[in-house]
């Protein structure tokens, strides 16, 4: 058994090469081209003294360092990890855009995708997916995340690792990397890299679900987080590795830490040096040091001093070995390095079609109130105007790791996917109006000259790629520059304007969203975004986009979230003065969680639930009918939300439970059906007991946290 061999080759290893296994290096190697690592680093590869690189690329590039690691003492091959985020070759749309499709199945697929090119390309360990649930927009990191809510994060999770990791051990999965471990996306603020401080209660029933979720769904590793947790940083939070994750979860994998995290505890002013890092991370269960060169320099002498018995490297070394076995790297170190694989699975024209499809359905219609859209496909003459029509890069995203080279990586800008779509039939008019961040109106002009020839007017705005993701975070959610300012001289020419918002977060659109008819959020949705913006704005795929996120109205609502709880003195209290709210604006966003267009109508009907009174062992099966109402096909996000009346710890005042994600014809009518089960109605208590309680329950059904349409109740009894 893989546990045989590990305790075998364990039984052969001197203490040194114990702790090099716990050692990670970076490369910055381009793909192809001489090691360009130092010769000491080479050296301590060939000495067994590294149990892993990343950013490491390419079967070339893998292969010779591989050599490297068969040439020391006991061939243990080297793991290669990367920051597969959102596809490899092929790009996807950013982990939050996605989550806007609440399509599990196409996220799944999206993540295989990203596995196949990946695990193509030498790589055997993506460092995703990242599920820290997040509810401030200010955080540049929500961009990689699902959203604010746990039930929809977990599940997405669930998927993502499912997909990434397929049958561990095939030449096509690579081991998933679930972080970052944990609250991290609770720092103070919104500051990326912040502190965090929160109640056990809520890091057990908001924070942690998704971890669980993915963990069920059999991920490999998980990645500690930059973050203290209420005082201790993530990398020596003895709770949350020992207690948490590998005592009460029984996780068998391993734990890396984030980049230089073990090292930066120094300025935590948690310990005094690396030495005292190396103990402290060791002890609390961080398994793999990335980049602090804690480990590899002081493990050694510390069980010399008996402050760390070899009993807990032993540990954390057949963790990591285990994997290298399961993934197959003893029978063939070399497994994932065939070029021939490698070129095929780079230009896999499945792998475009995935993109494609799984960018429109990330895209989300926030307005289309005169029915611009879908655009009609006998326009004569479309005005595409903008800063973000014509780069390239940007649609890419921020952690695209295969993009060096703009020109050389595919990708179909918004310009060609409009010219894709329309071909010779209609004539396209471009200005770029201004730059995404410049103060110049130079362009206005020429953007009004445009716009007078056009029937229609199509403007491309939003952030550049790199404002939102790791150390982005941003106090001005506002869109930059004049962009906003070419808004309003264009709504002079008085023809219809269709406004794509491209971004990696929630930004603040509240004058656009008051005064502009026809808005739809693009994100950023990597190699095929032109197509798929393109088959949206013509109807060739009708938007199924929600909101993985509330949008604030502006940025002092931060945070905002749906599922709140009510306070003594609710906002909705409109006669009331001493109440929960703000004096100068609401306390509801702009536009909700769950929130979302369509270029059809949906009716819902036939609310019906099995039994209005329930014991704990019982469950409730809840009916609802559908109807498309409009006149074309699309698909509904189905949505149901529970609200606990009254519980030991004050519940929120609305929380999702369940969706279902369907397809109607125009004038079908599907009949859904959910169930209600404990796990549904249960809580983590003061106690942190996980369970539900007796009493009255609330049931809505909607097509967003705003918008329910039906309502029922029932009873849970003793
Ligand atoms: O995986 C990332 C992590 O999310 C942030 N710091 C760097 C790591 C490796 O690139």
């Amino acid at each position: 058994t893989v546990d045989q061999k590990v305790k075998a080759l364990l039984k052969q290893m001197t203490l040194e090469e114990k702790i090099g296994q716990l050692n990670q290096y970076t490369s910055n190697d381009a793909a192809t081209g001489p090691i360009t690592i130092n010769n000491n680093k080479q050296n301590e590869i060939k000495k067994g003294l590294i149990g892993s690189m990343l950013n490491v690329m390419g079967t070339k590039r893998t292969r010779q360092y591989q050599e490297l690691a068969m040439q020391s003492r006991l061939k243990i091959p080297l793991l290669f990890g990367l920051d597969v985020i959102h596809g490899y070759k092929t790009t996807f749309p950013i982990p939050l855009a996605e989550a806007a499709s609440w399509d599990l199945t196409t996220i799944e697929l999206a993540a295989r995708v990203a596995a196949t090119e990946a695990a193509a390309s030498g790589i055997h360990w993506t460092f995703a997916p990242m599920v820290d649930i997040s509810r401030d927009p200010r955080w540049g990191r929500v961009m990689e995340g699902a959203g604010e809510d746990t039930y929809l994060g977990s599940k997405i999770a669930y998927a993502r690792v499912k997909g990434f990791q397929g049958n561990l051990g095939d030449v096509n999965s690579v081991m998933a990397c679930v972080k970052h471990f944990a609250a991290y996306g609770a720092a103070v603020g919104g500051r990326d890299y912040n502190s965090v401080d929160m109640s056990n209660r809520m890091l057990w029933e908001t924070y942690l679900p998704p971890f669980k979720a993915a963990l069920d769904a059999g991920a490999a590793t998980f990645m500690n987080s930059f973050n203290d947790l209420n005082g201790i940083p993530a990398s020596a939070n003895n709770y949350l590795l020992r207690d948490i994750l590998k005592g009460k979860w029984n996780f068998q994998g391993f734990v890396v830490s984030d980049w230089g995290s073990i090292g930066e505890m120094v300025n935590h002013g948690y310990v005094k040096d690396n030495k005292e890092a190396a103990l402290a991370s060791i002890t609390a269960g961080s398994d793999m040091d990335m980049e602090s060169n804690a480990y590899r320099y002081n493990l050694e002498q510390l069980v010399k001093e008996n402050k760390v018995p070899v009993a807990l490297i032993d540990d954390a070394v057949k963790r990591i070995l285990r994997k290298k076995f399961e993934l197959g790297l003893f029978d063939d170190p070399y497994k994932f390095c065939n070029t021939e694989r490698e070129q095929k699975e780079m230009n896999n024209p499945e792998h475009t079609k995935a993109a494609r499809e799984m960018a429109a359905k990330s895209i989300v219609l926030l307005k289309n109130e005169r029915d611009v859209l879908p655009l009609s496909k006998g326009l004569k003459t479309i005005a595409f105007i903008g800063p973000m029509v014509k780069p390239k890069r940007d649609n890419h995203g921020f952690w695209a790791v295969d993009v060096k080279e703009i020109d050389s990586t595919y990708i179909v800008s918004q310009w060609e996917g409009l010219e894709n779509k329309v071909g010779k039939r209609t004539k396209i008019l471009y200005a770029k109006g201004c730059g995404v961040e410049s103060n110049s109106k130079e362009g206005f002009a020429d953007a009004l000259n445009v716009a007078s020839q056009a029937e229609v007017i199509i403007l491309s705005i939003g952030e550049n790629f790199n404002k939102s993701g790791e150390a982005k975070s941003k106090s001005n959610l506002h869109l930059p520059g004049v962009q906003e300012d070419l808004i309003k001289e264009l709504q002079k020419t008085g023809k219809p304007i269709v406004i794509l918002i491209n971004a990696g977060r929630p930004l603040v659109i509240d004058w656009i969203a008051d005064n502009m008819p026809t808005i739809v959020y693009t994100w950023w949705l990597g190699s095929e975004a032109g197509n798929a913006i393109a088959d949206v704005l013509f109807g060739d795929y009708n938007p199924s986009g929600k909101l993985p996120m509330s949008f604030p109205r502006i940025e002092g609502q931060i945070p905002i979230y749906y599922n709140h709880f009510n306070t003594g003195r609710p906002s909705v209290n409109e006669d009331k003065i001493y109440k929960s709210a703000y004096i100068d604006l609401p306390t509801t966003p702009k536009f909700p969680f769950g929130y979302g267009l369509s270029y059809t109508t949906f009716e819902y009907s036939d609310l019906k639930l099995s039994q209005k009174t329930i014991k704990n062992n019982e469950s409730i099966t809840v009916s609802v009918n559908i109807k498309n109402t409009g006149s074309v096909k699309g698909e509904e996000v189905v949505q149901l939300y529970l609200r606990d009346k009254v519980g030991s710890v004050v519940r929120p005042i609305i929380e999702l439970k369940d969706f279902q994600k369907i397809t109607l014809n125009k004038g079908e009518t599907k009949t859904i059906q959910f169930t209600i089960d404990n796990q549904k109605l249960s809580f983590y208590n003061n106690a942190l007991e996980f369970g539900s309680e007796p009493g009255d329950f609330d049931l809505m059904i909607g097509s967003s946290s705003a918008d329910i349409r039906l309502r029922d109740s029932f009873e849970l009894v003793k």
